[in-house]
């Protein structure tokens, strides 16, 4: 942690929820939260949101040594002292229904049998275990502007299409050019995680497999917080750079500082279960156009950190380690306040960038929606929804869909 530490350098109240039907509601607002209401209001939505799929249970517990009890045991046998069931999730009716049709992205896993050369469908390759990622063979290749140096990420316009045919992921949360195999079929790495803040250039991140799902899981969510200070450090200099009112440049920097530290409360947790945190690295990117920046905003900030920030709520309530869920108090605070900033950052290139530019960015946001909406419906490892307070697919879909209809 030292090390880590060295390396990095130094560096919202609630009420009750009030319900009308089944749309959340302020006090402050005759009706539904609007688009220059919500960055007010995300704090008090998140909250409203966890306390309407939760009920609490039990307001204290025994205590557990998690090890006995779950697939922990494997991962160091940390003692872990905390309430029990403090919250068990409800049936969230018809909410995981959600608002977002998943089409042809939503039909599962395809059996990627041999590969017919004349046969120039995308199919699912063999699963990448303990990673983030799901393989996608392009038999008759990929555009020659997806031809990145292997194991580089491509474009994200481009991983729409390279990767939504087959992964869950819908090429959303990105994509990366592996090696091609000897046929010259193209290999496409698409990532389906909705952790973190990436930005254009962020290498594969190195997890620690050997030290199981939960150490694991935490080495990356902790390199993931480690890329996220690069991202805001960027923006902030690109938002300057840009003219960006002073209020936003000072908001990415002291988001760069929080991120800080996330990096080293989530690398404690990942040295509690034994798994070491790796750097995350970056290829050079160019000077960049404000509707790049936009886009990677809308992406990253408006669909994935929003939505990390309201599982780091829940996972404050739910993770029955107590040191976890300490941690993730404090992050979800800083997280829904960047998911604030990346939303007041979308209302001023509004109206900064032309009608066309403006499109682009708002269908990449309403791309990136359906993308991790298809991506929840992977499993999560039990030992993360129990230790770590991850909520299960069912959950997070519930989560997922309370959001984006409160926010629509
Ligand atoms: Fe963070
Ligand atoms: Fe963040």
């Amino acid at each position: 942690m030292h090390t880590l530490l060295a390396q990095l350098g130094t560096g919202i109240g609630s009420s009750l929820p009030l319900i009308r039907g089944r749309r959340l509601w302020h006090p402050d607002c005759e009706g539904t939260l609007h688009m220059n209401q919500r960055s007010r209001h995300l704090g008090d939505l998140f909250h409203r949101i966890v306390w309407m799929l939760a009920v609490p249970v039990a307001g204290c517990g025994s205590s557990v040594t998690v090890g006995a009890e779950t697939d922990a045991a494997t991962d160091g046998g940390v003692d872990v002292v905390a309430p029990v069931d403090r919250f068990v999730p409800i049936d969230a009716g018809p909410l995981d229904t959600g608002p977002i049709d998943t089409g042809p992205i939503d039909t599962g896993p395809i059996d990627a049998g041999p590969i017919d050369a004349r046969d120039c469908t995308p199919r699912l390759g063999t699963p990448l275990p303990g990673t983030c990622e799901e393989l996608v063979l392009h038999p008759c290749g990929i555009p020659p502007a997806a031809q990145v140096d292997a194991g580089s990420y491509i474009s994200g316009e481009l991983c729409s299409s390279l990767c939504a045919p087959t992964s869950i992921g819908g090429g959303g949360g990105g994509c990366r050019r592996l090696d091609p195999l000897a046929d010259g079929t193209e290999r496409v790495a698409c990532t389906t995680c909705a952790v973190g803040r990436r930005s254009e250039g962020l290498m594969p991140i190195e997890g620690a497999r050997e030290s199981g799902p939960l150490g694991d899981f935490f080495a990356r969510v902790a390199t993931l917080e480690w890329a996220s200070v690069t991202a805001f450090e960027r923006l902030a200099d690109e938002l300057a750079g840009c003219g960006a009112p002073d209020e936003l440049v000072a908001e990415a920097r002291r988001s760069a500082d929080d991120e800080r530290r996330h990096t080293v409360a989530m690398g404690a947790v990942a040295e509690r279960f034994g798994a070491p945190v790796r750097a995350p690295e970056f290829t050079e990117i160019g000077k960049r156009s404000l509707e790049s920046i936009a886009l990677e905003n809308a992406v990253e900030g408006c669909v994935r950190e929003t939505f990390g920030a309201l599982v780091a709520t829940w996972q404050s309530q739910a993770a029955r380690d107590e040191g976890i869920a300490r941690a993730l108090r404090d992050i979800a605070e800083d997280e829904t306040r960047h998911a604030e900033f990346s939303w007041e950052l979308q209302r001023w290139v509004d109206g900064v960038l032309d009608e066309g530019a403006r499109a682009r960015v708002h269908a990449a946001r309403a791309q990136a929606t359906a993308s991790l909406w298809a991506e929840l419906d992977a499993p999560v490892d039990p030992s993360l929804v129990a230790v770590a307070g991850m909520p299960d697919r069912d959950t997070a879909r519930a989560l997922f869909s309370a959001m984006t209809f409160a926010l629509a």
